[in-house]
């Protein structure tokens, strides 16, 4: 039996007020679309999600990854749902489609792609995280706690299928190059890089050689398109999405979410321009409103189940990350006194697709020597 390759790919096709939510009729549209290819085969199962102003498709199929088909059923579904969007004068429609023809894959057309392809286990527990308001290097803390740190993953220490570490895939989406990093033994060196998360994101980590599970299989995957890379000029958000396996040799479900009981700061809210800390929400409450943000996550769970999606469970509907919401809320509060004062505001360097050089080149006969 061929690999089950789960896809995610997102893209804000329009929202509803402005950037905060992707209304239903939208949602209804691609799952519309989806139901479809699952009756023409062409895919097992899907789920359809929005994180505030972001429509995420979730796909399982057994074509692999960058498959031309799957690709190009998620260009299609965006297509039809960024006309549906104008015809409904809806926010920013079609923000996301940044060329007007598919080429073989999306990579590069402006919407973020997730997907990991493996051989689905007696049992297969599945958490697929979608933050809106931020940007790719938003999971690099998690993702680096989840698998490396042993004060959040405590099977790192008590599970011997785990004792061994993991192996990080990291890009530097500036220089468009990656490297392959072993945890523990590089762990400082890998921290030298992802610390650094405007550039350095992680994207994928594998288990280690030898151990209980196929070397070659990633066990997580995040998505690391920047849009602005993309299209030479600050047009939208890169909102990244991540896909994690789970349980048996892997970190467990709550493992996985203890990382997201800390609300690090990451950039991305309001105009792509500012910092702020994760909220991690229910569903409901995938909608920015606040200053447009602040930034947010939902995750879903799954079991998988020969390619179907058994689920989703809303694994942030827990009283148990309320304190992190109160805490996310402090320091939301805390950081918007600061109004367009950094740290709040992104450094000068990191805000050059935005007005602010203009208003340099603006001065430049006043400015003087001293
Ligand atoms: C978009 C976003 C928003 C916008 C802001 C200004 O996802 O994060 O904060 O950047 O609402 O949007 P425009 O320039 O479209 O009025
Ligand atoms: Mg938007
Ligand atoms: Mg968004």
């Amino acid at each position: 039996m061929a690999k089950i390759t789960v896809s995610l790919i997102k893209a804000d096709v329009g929202s509803v007020a402005g950037h905060s939510l992707v209304p239903q009729e939208i949602i209804s549209l691609a799952e519309g679309c989806l139901k479809e290819a699952v009756e023409s085969k062409l895919i097992i199962d899907f789920r359809v999600f929005n994180a505030g102003d972001d429509l995420e498709l979730l796909i399982t199929h057994r074509k692999g990854v960058d498959s031309e088909e799957i690709h190009g059923l998620a260009w299609n579904t965006f297509v039809k749902a960024a006309n549906k969007a104008k015809e409904m004068k809806l926010y920013g429609a079609g923000q996301d489609l940044l060329k007007d023809a598919f080429s073989g894959n999306v990579r590069g057309l402006g919407p973020g792609v997730a997907e990991i392809e493996f051989t689905e286990r007696r049992s297969e527990p599945l958490v697929v995280f979608m933050m809106d308001k931020t940007e790719p290097g938003a999971f690099n803390f998690p993702i680096f706690k989840i698998f490396a740190d042993p004060f959040n993953t405590a099977g790192l220490v008590i599970d011997p299928a785990m004792h061994s570490g993991f192996i990080f895939e990291i890009w530097d989406i500036k220089e468009h190059r990656r490297v392959f990093m072993a945890s523990p033994e590089e762990m400082y060196d890998i921290l030298a890089l992802i610390g650094s998360k405007g550039r350095f994101v992680i994207k994928r980590v594998y288990p280690k050689k030898g151990g209980k599970l196929p070397a070659d299989e990633p066990v997580a995957v995040v998505s690391t398109e920047k849009l602005y890379e993309v299209a030479g000029e600050y047009v939208g958000k890169d909102d990244p999405v991540a896909i994690l396996r789970a349980q048996a040799g892997l970190p467990a479900v709550g493992e996985i979410l203890e990382a997201f009981s800390f609300p690090h700061l990451v950039s991305g809210w309001m105009r792509g321009s500012h910092n702020g800390p994760v909220l991690p929400v229910p569903f409901r409450y995938s909608k920015c409103t606040r200053f447009d943000g602040p930034p947010r996550c939902i995750a879903a769970g799954f079991q998988l189940c020969d390619g179907k999606l058994i689920g989703p469970v809303d694994l942030f509907d827990d009283p148990a990350f309320e304190y992190t919401r109160m805490k996310a809320m402090e320091i939301t509060e805390y950081m918007r006194r600061h109004g367009p004062f950094e740290p709040h505001r992104l450094p000068h360097e990191e805000m050059e697709y935005t007005t602010l050089p203009k208003v340099l080149v603006k001065l430049k006969d006043r400015f003087e020597k001293i």
